[in-house]
């Protein structure tokens, strides 16, 4: 198959997104109290889902008939075939459910892994979901922060161990890739976190939503492939085809649990609480995805590098003090303006100055003030905008 350059991609698949009920547009106002901001935040994209996807929602769309239906062989084969031949990823059906999104998973399996009060890790700044699921369910949130090593950040193995020893942690959850810092985590840090749960009877959730948005030529390791599966009966894994493919809502995402007692569990928890499974047209573009998606992606993960190379160059040039973490995965750049603007003046700076939304560090813990998320996945054009807006309100600021 052609590879697609940043140029085509571009060209072929760039959207418009105002007026279309979009959060990240549309949704400002209510997030931010004003519209007129150029939107940097919420994770999905400007960019249309492949053809073939919609070509396959279409045809779907056109059998006309949307009663019951369940989730058919083929879904299974294109999508275990994709984490086969990209990852060396072996899954099982009897391992593998459908669910409408990773959210909503990861809050289940805290309802069903934990009781209310026990204490559930996270290594932070991390997607702030991962917070409210634990502390919307009850339980109590247990942080150890991330090591930043001028902005490439490491695991603390030791402050991870004193902080589940000192709390009797009983279950973490892990993003692979780490949004928002942008770490592709090595086979041996994985294989580092999971010896240490193991050690320390956590058992793990791996968030691995990021999986395809490989950077620069990193290099994606599941935790169910470390030492071959040593690890699986203590690990549960989520991902979906939405973050990859811009289908956030359509509402198709997995949960992988090798574990056939923690998969019982999960089945009974899910037939207590009526859970409806996948979505079908959610399915339907999955699978096409998964069968017909490669060109677009190197399209798209094309785009995103040269944007971030852009971003990158821009700051050394224009504000050297900025601090951008290393994009090995995720289409989210990590900027650290710390030493540029200080903590209680970025929101006037980003927002009411540079008329950005972006999402703001602490919203990701305490670790993360200071610092802005800034999304990637849309045209150079809105990047260079960004940018633009960015440096002049930082320079303004600091004369
Ligand atoms: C780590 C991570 N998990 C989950 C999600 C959201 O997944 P979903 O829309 O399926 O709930 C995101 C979205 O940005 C994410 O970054």
């Amino acid at each position: 198959m052609r590879a697609m350059n940043k140029e085509d991609f571009v060209k072929q698949y760039a959207v418009e997104r105002q007026n279309t009920n979009s959060v990240k547009w549309d949704g400002m106002q209510a997030k931010f109290g004003e519209s007129d901001l150029l939107p940097m935040w919420v994770a999905d994209m400007e960019f249309k889902a492949p053809e073939a996807v919609r070509k396959a929602l279409h045809a779907r769309i056109d059998e006309g008939a949307f009663g019951y239906s369940f989730t058919p062989d083929s879904y299974y084969d294109a999508y275990f075939t994709w984490q086969k031949e990209r990852y060396g990823i072996e899954l099982h059906k009897e391992w593998v459910r459908l669910n409408p999104n990773v959210v909503q998973s990861l809050s289940n399996l805290v309802q069903l892994l934990t009781k209310p009060g026990d204490a559930v890790m996270v290594l932070q700044p991390v997607y702030f979901p991962f917070m409210d699921v634990i502390e919307k369910n009850d339980r109590k949130l247990v942080v150890s922060n991330l090591i930043d090593n001028h902005g490439r950040y490491e695991l603390d193995l030791d402050d991870m161990r004193q902080k589940m020893i000192d709390n009797q942690v009983q279950l973490m959850i892990f993003c692979n890739p780490h949004n928002p810092v942008g770490r592709v985590w090595s086979a041996q840090e994985l294989e580092d976190v999971l010896e240490l749960c193991r050690q320390e009877q956590v058992l793990v959730i791996s968030d691995e939503i990021h999986h395809d948005l490989m950077i620069d030529g990193s290099q994606f390791t599941s935790m169910l492939n470390i030492k071959d599966g040593f690890y699986r009966d203590n690990l549960v894994v989520v991902d979906s085809p939405s973050k990859t493919f811009n289908l956030a809502s359509l509402w198709n995402s997995h949960v992988i649990i090798p574990n056939p007692q923690i998969m019982m569990r999960y089945d009974t928890y899910q037939e207590r609480m009526k859970n409806p499974g996948g979505c079908l047209l959610g399915q339907v573009a999955g699978e096409a995805a998964y069968r017909q998606g490669t060109e677009w992606l190197e399209g798209l993960l094309e785009t995103i590098a040269d944007n971030y190379h852009y971003v990158r160059n821009e700051l050394k040039k224009e504000l050297p003090e900025a601090v951008i973490s290393p994009l090995e995965g995720t289409y989210l750049a990590w900027i650290d303006l710390s030493h540029l603007v200080a903590a209680e003046d970025l929101q006037t700076v980003i927002q009411d100055k540079a008329k950005l939304a972006v999402d703001f560090g602490d919203w990701f813990g305490e670790a993360g003030k200071g610092h802005i998320r800034f999304n990637l996945a849309t045209t150079p054009a809105n990047v260079r905008q960004a940018m633009k807006r960015l440096i002049q309100a930082v320079q303004a600021y600091q004369e």
